[in-house]
Protein backbone atom coordinates (compact mmCIF):
# COMPACT_ATOMS: atom_id res chain seq x y z
CA UNK A 1 0.00 0.00 0.00
CA UNK A 2 1.57 3.46 -0.94
CA UNK A 3 -0.15 6.20 0.70
CA UNK A 4 0.07 9.01 -1.57
CA UNK A 5 -1.67 11.76 -0.25
CA UNK A 6 -2.27 13.88 2.84
CA UNK A 7 -5.19 15.82 4.08
CA UNK A 8 -5.69 18.15 6.78
CA UNK A 9 -9.26 17.94 8.82
CA UNK A 10 -11.07 21.19 8.82
CA UNK A 11 -13.60 22.46 10.41
CA UNK A 12 -15.80 22.56 7.11
CA UNK A 13 -15.05 18.67 6.38
CA UNK A 14 -16.81 17.65 10.30
CA UNK A 15 -20.32 15.79 10.89
CA UNK A 16 -22.74 16.90 13.84
CA UNK A 17 -20.51 14.68 15.83
CA UNK A 18 -17.27 17.11 15.51
CA UNK A 19 -15.82 14.03 13.56
CA UNK A 20 -15.22 13.60 10.27
CA UNK A 21 -18.30 13.57 7.48
CA UNK A 22 -18.07 9.58 5.95
CA UNK A 23 -19.07 11.50 2.81
CA UNK A 24 -16.28 13.95 2.39
CA UNK A 25 -14.31 11.13 3.45
CA UNK A 26 -15.68 8.78 0.24
CA UNK A 27 -15.24 11.96 -2.01
CA UNK A 28 -11.20 12.45 -1.15
CA UNK A 29 -11.00 8.39 -1.54
CA UNK A 30 -12.84 8.50 -5.42
CA UNK A 31 -10.72 11.39 -6.16
CA UNK A 32 -7.62 9.81 -5.37
CA UNK A 33 -8.93 6.76 -6.85
CA UNK A 34 -9.50 8.66 -10.14
CA UNK A 35 -6.33 10.95 -10.51
CA UNK A 36 -4.11 6.80 -9.93
CA UNK A 37 -6.30 5.09 -12.19
CA UNK A 38 -6.01 8.04 -15.02
CA UNK A 39 -2.22 8.52 -14.52
CA UNK A 40 -1.94 4.30 -14.78
CA UNK A 41 -4.28 3.85 -17.65
CA UNK A 42 -3.33 6.99 -19.51
CA UNK A 43 -6.74 7.58 -20.29
CA UNK A 44 -8.70 10.35 -18.05
CA UNK A 45 -12.11 8.75 -19.03
CA UNK A 46 -11.87 6.70 -16.21
CA UNK A 47 -14.36 6.33 -14.06
CA UNK A 48 -15.63 4.34 -10.84
CA UNK A 49 -17.53 1.20 -11.60
CA UNK A 50 -17.60 -0.60 -7.98
CA UNK A 51 -16.80 0.02 -4.58
CA UNK A 52 -17.26 -3.35 -2.12
CA UNK A 53 -18.17 -2.86 1.43
CA UNK A 54 -16.65 0.72 3.08
CA UNK A 55 -15.42 -0.50 6.67
CA UNK A 56 -15.27 3.08 8.48
CA UNK A 57 -13.30 1.49 11.66
CA UNK A 58 -12.48 4.51 13.54
CA UNK A 59 -12.87 8.45 12.99
CA UNK A 60 -11.08 11.26 12.58
CA UNK A 61 -10.88 14.87 14.51
CA UNK A 62 -10.43 18.95 13.83
CA UNK A 63 -6.97 18.93 13.12
CA UNK A 64 -5.68 15.48 12.76
CA UNK A 65 -4.08 14.63 9.61
CA UNK A 66 -4.64 11.75 7.49
CA UNK A 67 -3.49 9.60 4.75
CA UNK A 68 -5.04 7.79 1.93
CA UNK A 69 -3.31 5.02 0.19
CA UNK A 70 -4.11 2.76 -2.55
CA UNK A 71 -2.61 -0.26 -3.66
CA UNK A 72 -3.29 -2.43 -7.10
CA UNK A 73 -5.05 -5.57 -7.31
CA UNK A 74 -5.48 -6.47 -10.60
CA UNK A 75 -5.01 -5.39 -14.08
CA UNK A 76 -8.39 -5.98 -16.32
CA UNK A 77 -9.13 -5.72 -19.96
CA UNK A 78 -10.79 -2.79 -19.25
CA UNK A 79 -10.81 -2.08 -15.55
CA UNK A 80 -8.08 -1.33 -12.71
CA UNK A 81 -8.81 -2.68 -9.04
CA UNK A 82 -7.33 -1.04 -6.33
CA UNK A 83 -7.55 -1.29 -3.00
CA UNK A 84 -7.60 1.61 -0.51
CA UNK A 85 -6.73 2.08 3.24
CA UNK A 86 -7.42 5.63 4.83
CA UNK A 87 -5.44 6.26 8.27
CA UNK A 88 -3.79 8.48 10.24
CA UNK A 89 -0.25 10.21 9.63
CA UNK A 90 0.52 10.64 13.23
CA UNK A 91 -0.78 7.29 15.09
CA UNK A 92 -1.33 5.07 11.33
CA UNK A 93 -4.77 3.95 13.09
CA UNK A 94 -6.90 2.82 10.62
CA UNK A 95 -9.57 5.24 9.49
CA UNK A 96 -11.50 3.49 6.49
CA UNK A 97 -10.81 0.44 4.40
CA UNK A 98 -11.96 -0.58 1.27
CA UNK A 99 -11.04 -4.62 0.21
CA UNK A 100 -12.29 -3.31 -4.06
CA UNK A 101 -12.32 -0.09 -6.24
CA UNK A 102 -13.18 -1.18 -9.71
CA UNK A 103 -12.08 1.70 -12.08
CA UNK A 104 -13.17 1.47 -15.80
CA UNK A 105 -11.61 2.90 -19.08
CA UNK A 106 -13.94 3.99 -21.29
CA UNK A 107 -13.94 5.54 -24.92
CA UNK A 108 -15.86 8.76 -26.06
CA UNK A 109 -19.03 7.00 -26.47
CA UNK A 110 -18.71 5.97 -22.55
CA UNK A 111 -18.42 2.00 -23.54
CA UNK A 112 -15.80 0.09 -21.87
CA UNK A 113 -11.92 0.17 -23.41
CA UNK A 114 -9.40 -2.02 -23.00
CA UNK A 115 -6.68 -0.20 -22.08
CA UNK A 116 -3.95 -2.08 -22.56
CA UNK A 117 -1.90 -2.12 -19.31
CA UNK A 118 -0.36 -5.18 -17.11
CA UNK A 119 1.86 -3.83 -14.49
CA UNK A 120 2.49 -0.12 -12.96
CA UNK A 121 4.34 2.62 -14.87
CA UNK A 122 6.07 5.13 -12.92
CA UNK A 123 5.69 9.03 -14.76
CA UNK A 124 9.12 9.44 -14.31
CA UNK A 125 10.31 6.35 -16.59
CA UNK A 126 7.48 7.21 -19.16
CA UNK A 127 9.36 10.64 -19.23
CA UNK A 128 12.65 8.96 -19.67
CA UNK A 129 12.28 6.58 -22.85
C1 LIG B 1 -18.61 1.74 -16.51
C2 LIG B 1 -19.68 1.14 -17.40
C3 LIG B 1 -19.53 1.66 -18.83
C4 LIG B 1 -19.45 -0.35 -17.39
O1 LIG B 1 -20.48 -0.97 -18.10
P1 LIG B 1 -20.64 -2.56 -18.04
O2 LIG B 1 -21.79 -2.90 -18.90
O3 LIG B 1 -20.61 -3.04 -16.63
O4 LIG B 1 -19.32 -3.03 -18.79
P2 LIG B 1 -18.61 -4.43 -18.74
O5 LIG B 1 -19.54 -5.50 -18.31
O6 LIG B 1 -17.90 -4.57 -20.07
O7 LIG B 1 -17.53 -4.27 -17.59
C5 LIG B 1 -16.43 -3.41 -17.74
C6 LIG B 1 -15.39 -3.81 -16.73
O8 LIG B 1 -15.90 -3.57 -15.41
C7 LIG B 1 -15.89 -4.78 -14.67
N1 LIG B 1 -17.10 -4.80 -13.84
C8 LIG B 1 -18.32 -4.46 -14.25
N2 LIG B 1 -19.18 -4.59 -13.23
C9 LIG B 1 -18.47 -5.00 -12.17
C10 LIG B 1 -18.79 -5.30 -10.81
N3 LIG B 1 -20.04 -5.19 -10.35
N4 LIG B 1 -17.81 -5.70 -10.00
C11 LIG B 1 -16.54 -5.81 -10.46
N5 LIG B 1 -16.16 -5.52 -11.72
C12 LIG B 1 -17.13 -5.14 -12.57
C13 LIG B 1 -15.89 -5.90 -15.68
O9 LIG B 1 -15.32 -7.08 -15.13
C14 LIG B 1 -15.04 -5.29 -16.78
O10 LIG B 1 -13.67 -5.39 -16.44
P3 LIG B 1 -12.56 -6.05 -17.45
O11 LIG B 1 -12.80 -5.49 -18.81
O12 LIG B 1 -11.25 -5.56 -16.90
O13 LIG B 1 -12.72 -7.51 -17.36
C15 LIG B 1 -21.12 1.49 -16.94
O14 LIG B 1 -21.51 0.65 -15.85
C16 LIG B 1 -21.24 2.94 -16.50
O15 LIG B 1 -21.19 3.84 -17.33
N6 LIG B 1 -21.37 3.15 -15.17
C17 LIG B 1 -21.37 4.50 -14.63
C18 LIG B 1 -19.92 4.89 -14.29
C19 LIG B 1 -19.85 6.28 -13.72
O16 LIG B 1 -20.38 7.23 -14.29
N7 LIG B 1 -19.20 6.42 -12.56
C20 LIG B 1 -19.10 7.69 -11.90
C21 LIG B 1 -19.98 7.72 -10.70
S1 LIG B 1 -21.67 7.96 -11.12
Amino acid sequence: MNFHTRKWIKPEDLNPNETLFGGRLLEWIDEEAALYSIIQIENPRTVTKFMSEINFRSSAKKGDIIEIGLEVINFGRTSLTLACEVRNKMTHEVIVSIDKIIMVSLDEAGNPLPHGKMEIEFVKDRLAK
